[in-house]
């Protein structure tokens, strides 16, 4: 096993563990909707369905980034990709770095030939190998989009982290427009803010994953990962790093109303989910909720999924929007 496949495998198990989620609080549930006692419709009537990369789905949901499907996570994406398949919704590929590296086979569309599938690369990959690398993440799975991880936090703390983000935005800038596919820009967890989505806006990135804080906790998860009793003493005020994701949302809105937005970072359940689309998010995404499903079955991820759109669909009934258009503008109550 290389180091890069280890280093995955301890994610995925810190992951599952509740002491690296929520380590900040989310602020989802600040977010209250006016409950509508005369929803005057059917909850059969609700439609969640959207598009997304000109694609019609189910639901706005996307099976967050986690593996690239080296070793252990090859199984994870077996039953991710199947499920995404089956349910309609598209599914993100965490780093395709070490698939990459090591040459391996990436086997995501023998289980997912017609899903939406997002190739995942971070951002000083595409900095240190350039667009052919990114090319060839795409080419191997035959992405709909790409996706860059910005994740200069979890770099630092990061044992052997990358530490040097010179010239990152100049490279996502020639991946735009060099790349067959449309990029999307993501955090993983610390948000991506106005400034920095100006700038990503101007490079021509064509979608923002907020990523905000409040779900995974990478500061906390490579802390828990780094021996060094220096490398954690220096790293322990920045565990509550980062920015919320609704609080991001509007902001990122404001700056530009037609910014295609994927609301993500703590979303934890349907209502979560409709949460980010009445603050102006078209879609969302998901990750370590996916995490034990996906260690079970493709039928346990079927059924997160399904668990989930109910939730929406409540949520959607309980404020009388039949559809997500209306959703983004059902009533919310300042406390
Ligand atoms: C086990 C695990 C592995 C992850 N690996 C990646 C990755 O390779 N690339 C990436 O962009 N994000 C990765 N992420 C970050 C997620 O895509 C997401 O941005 C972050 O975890 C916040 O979402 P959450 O609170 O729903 O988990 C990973 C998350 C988890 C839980």
């Amino acid at each position: 096993m290389t180091d890069i496949s280890n280093r995955k495998d301890d994610h995925i198990s810190l992951a599952m563990n509740a002491e690296h989620q929520g380590v900040a609080a989310s602020g989802f549930d600040q977010i209250c909707f006016e409950h509508n006692p005369l929803p005057e419709l059917a909850l059969n009537e609700i439609s969640t369905q959207t598009q997304f990369l000109g694609v019609e789905l189910s639901a706005p949901i996307i099976i967050g980034a986690m593996t690239g499907g080296c070793d252990n996570g090859d199984m994870i994406n077996q039953h991710l990709a199947e499920a995404a398949e089956h349910c309609n919704i598209p599914m993100a590929l965490g780093s395709q770095r070490a698939a990459l590296e090591l040459g391996l086979e990436q086997n995501v569309r023998r289980w997912a030939p017609n899903a939406i599938i997002l190739s995942n690369l971070g951002a000083t990959q595409l900095q240190q190998h350039g667009t052919d690398f990114a090319q060839r993440a795409v080419d191997a799975v035959r992405a709909n989009a790409l996706m860059i991880h910005l994740n200069p936090l979890q770099e630092l703390i990061q044992p052997k982290g990358d530490r040097n983000w010179n010239k990152v935005l100049e490279a996502i800038q020639q991946c735009c427009e060099d790349l067959s596919v449309p990029v999307i820009v993501k955090e993983v967890g610390s948000g991506i803010g106005p400034s920095a989505a100006g700038k990503l806006i101007d490079a021509g990135i064509a979608w923002i994953e907020v990523a905000g804080r409040g779900g995974t906790s990478w500061a906390s998860i490579e802390m828990a990962r780094n021996e060094s009793i220096r490398e954690r003493q220096i790293a322990e005020p920045f565990l509550n790093w980062g920015m919320d994701t609704v609080a991001l949302i509007p902001r990122l809105k404001q700056l530009d109303n037609n910014l295609k937005l994927i609301g993500s970072g703590g979303v934890r359940h349907g209502l979560d989910i409709a949460r980010c689309i009445r603050l102006g998010a078209q879609m969302t995404a998901l990750a370590q909720p996916f995490l034990e499903p996906a260690l079970q079955s493709t039928e346990a991820v079927v059924e997160k999924i399904s668990i989930l759109s109910e939730q929406l669909r409540w949520a959607m009934f309980l404020t009388g929007s039949q559809n997500l258009d209306r959703l983004t503008v059902a009533p919310l109550i300042t406390s």
